[in-house]
């Protein structure tokens, strides 16, 4: 019998697992392509761009990325090294474990990653743009480091719904400390939920 796949919970910021370091994957099994399968429905759910194991609470070496921002095609990366970078890129990021905040990141314009995928072989990704930046974050996930560990300080904001706007929403400055506040009040009220 084939398995539905499930959306799973995304750990908020501040979560412990979100902030140690994932670990190897030995062995890869039905555990492990049922979490594929898992953090890809999470994902596009979310209308995220990529998705690490620990946002679903697993510490474990996996992270997938969309192959572009228009598509729902999901790669794959269990065990992925970045083997290249080239240039710098400054551009805005978020992240689904910190919803509607956003901010300034210094990324590599250019990345190679290689990794394993779901058969056991070894693949290689290289991303310009915003796959580079997506892989990059991605893969500090993997490292326990969240955007705002590596943000520009005075670019974080939220994203304010506001009907007003042409974009749907307006930008309200914050700083690293409030935002991981507010993060943490939102783990308070969902345990108490
Ligand atoms: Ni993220």
């Amino acid at each position: 019998m084939t398995r539905q796949s499930a959306v799973r919970r995304i750990a908020y910021c501040g979560d412990p697992v979100l902030h140690r370091p994932a670990s190897r994957v030995r062995r890869i099994d039905d555990d492990l392509r049922t979490l594929l399968d898992d953090m890809t429905e999470t994902m596009l759910e979310a209308n995220g761009l990529g998705l690490a194991a620990a946002q679903v609470g697993v510490p474990l070496s996996v992270v997938i990325v969309r192959a572009d921002a228009d598509s729902d095609t999901v790669i794959e990366l269990i065990n992925p090294r970045m083997i290249e970078i080239e240039g710098e890129e400054d551009g805005a990021e978020g992240c689904l474990s910190l919803p509607t905040l956003r901010g300034s990141v210094l990324r590599p314009a250019r990345a190679v990653v290689e990794a394993i995928d779901r058969e056991g072989d070894e693949i290689a990704i290289e991303g310009e743009g915003m796959m580079a930046r997506c892989l990059a974050h991605e893969l500090d996930h993997l490292v326990g480091r969240v955007f705002i560990d590596v943000v520009e300080p005075e670019s974080l904001c939220w994203l304010r719904p506001d009907e007003h706007e042409d974009t749907g929403y307006r930008t309200e400055p914050t700083t690293i400390e409030e935002a991981r506040k507010a993060f943490d009040r939102m783990r308070e009220q969902r345990k108490g939920s």
